[in-house]
């Protein structure tokens, strides 16, 4: 016989389900966000949960701050130690290192499962919170680490979890995303876009964890540990930022069809004695024909690249206050789902302890761009600098930029295209452009991706 309405259970009223003592440490851009939405929804997210979310304290730096209605006044705390000893479920939203670390430690002794957006923790100490999570039987959940918004650490850890990812590519930091398309857009400079971008509040006061690319690094370094279950760090990643690039390299990857893009990629690469893995940022150039070419704005998008299931993309907001705390609220939701109903989440893994493979040892296209002395032979030389080193030129441009004066030698730009080739030999072929009288100055290396 079909079930029919009157005979489905009833729906509880939701003051009668348990309730779970709720700290949140943190009442910033992230936290208010949170705590709008545990507000406002309050009713949804008992039901789905099958137990009530109470808060139970909020703590901040400055309590004396008008935080809104969602943040009410009496819940503000400058004791988070206390608050974390009392909590079943902690939901930290901080940042920092210290002293967000040891109070999700506390939090974890004292019985509390945590929900974190912290990636620069993560990647710098993520070993010991899983350590504290298994110790203690509750669970770490950090879906808003990484891309914000976006749906991308439970897709790894879980819904991949029985293939095999050989490559995760994407652009995971907005603010300079925004920044290189304002500058592809506008043929503004690196420092121009990066005023803009701080004047319309997508870089921070003090962007220095995105602009020299550490924010993308340690996210990179969560990533790559999730996919490769291997332990990561944000020291294992390669790391360099987009404050070299300038409006001439943008304007030389548009000439070539390309743009640039800060790229966060972690691969497995199969190897004649097994397999080692790589987790790297740096700007590169990618084709207008790829999808990453198109993402614009603060926005972020991931491509990841498994056996069985082949290629997938992910794209979405990867910061914000409201995005961001949209992926903590489904990591609430599971961390609290399994307080009422039992069980635990996904632990660490980490039993494949692959090597990280040394940047020297991986290919990679070029464009290298000089300023050189405009004299016969010097394309030549150059050319056999870098064929001397087993490196392949695919396509060259070269500007005068000027003819030179009173018997002076005039000065050419050159900028060269080359095929894949091996770090060290381009790092070998710098060298020799560096300690030759020909070459007046290396303006530019990048490398080129997405081919
Ligand atoms: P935020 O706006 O600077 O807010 C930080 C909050 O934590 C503030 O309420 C601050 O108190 C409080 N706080 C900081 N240090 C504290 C301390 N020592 N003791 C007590 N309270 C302290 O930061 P946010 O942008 O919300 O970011 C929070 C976390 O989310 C970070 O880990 C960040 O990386 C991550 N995240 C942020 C975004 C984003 O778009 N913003 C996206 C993804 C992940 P006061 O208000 O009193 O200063
Ligand atoms: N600052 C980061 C970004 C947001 O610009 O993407 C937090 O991850």
């Amino acid at each position: 016989m079909s079930q029919t309405a009157s005979q489905s259970p009833a729906v509880p009223d939701p003051s009668t389900l348990p309730a779970l003592r709720v700290a949140v440490l943190g009442a910033g851009t992230v936290g208010a966000e949170v705590l709008r939405l545990i507000a406002q929804q309050g009713d949804d997210l008992a039901h789905r949960i099958g137990g009530r979310l109470e808060v139970i304290g909020i703590s901040v730096r400055d309590r004396s701050k008008d935080r809104g209605e969602h943040v009410p006044a009496a819940l503000l705390t400058d004791d988070p130690s206390a608050l974390v000893r009392e909590a079943d479920l902690v939901i930290e939203v901080m940042g920092g290192i210290e002293p967000a670390r040891s109070l999700l430690l506390e939090a974890m002794a004292h019985g509390a499962s945590v929900v974190t957006a912290n990636k620069a923790l993560l990647a710098q100490d993520g070993a010991a919170l899983y350590e504290a999570a298994d110790d203690h039987g509750v669970d770490l959940y950090f879906e808003a680490a990484v891309a914000g918004a976006i749906p991308l650490v439970r897709p790894v850890r879980e819904s991949l979890a029985g293939d095999r990812i050989q490559r995760v590519l994407g652009i995971v930091n907005g603010t300079t995303n925004y920044i290189l398309d304002a500058m592809t857009r506008t043929g503004l400079g690196f420092q121009e876009a990066l005023t803009s971008a701080q004047e319309l509040g997508y870089a921070e006061a003090d962007p220095t964890a995105d602009i020299e690319g550490h924010d993308a690094a340690a996210k990179a370094s969560i990533l790559a540990s999730l996919a490769f279950h291997s332990r990561v760090r944000l020291a294992d990643v390669h790391c360099e930022g987009i404050t070299d690039v300038s409006a001439q390299d943008i304007a030389a990857a548009a000439r070539m069809g390309r743009t640039i893009k800060l790229l966060s990629i972690v691969e497995r690469i199969e190897e004649e004695n097994g397999e080692r893995i790589s987790a790297r940022v740096y700007p590169a150039l990618i084709p207008h024909t790829h999808p990453l070419a198109s993402v614009s704005e603060a926005y972020n998008a991931v491509f990841i690249e498994a056996d069985a299931a082949g290629s997938l993309m992910f794209y979405g907001q990867g910061a914000g206050g409201a995005p961001t705390a949209s992926a903590i609220m489904g990591d609430v939701v599971s961390a609290a789902r399994a307080r009422v109903r039992g069980g635990v989440g996904p632990r660490e893994s980490r039993y494949a302890e692959l090597e990280l493979i040394p940047l020297e040892e991986l290919r990679s296209a070029f464009y290298v761009s000089l300023t050189v002395q405009d004299r016969p032979g010097v394309l030549a030389e150059i050319a056999g600098t870098l064929s001397g080193h087993g490196i392949s030129i695919s396509t060259i441009h070269q500007e005068l930029i000027d003819s030179g004066a009173d018997g002076q030698e005039g000065r050419a730009h050159i900028g060269i295209a080359t095929h894949r080739a091996l770090e060290s030999a381009m790092t070998a072929s710098l060298d020799m452009f560096s300690s030759t009288a020909t070459v007046l100055s290396i303006d530019s290396v990048l490398r080129i991706e997405g081919e």
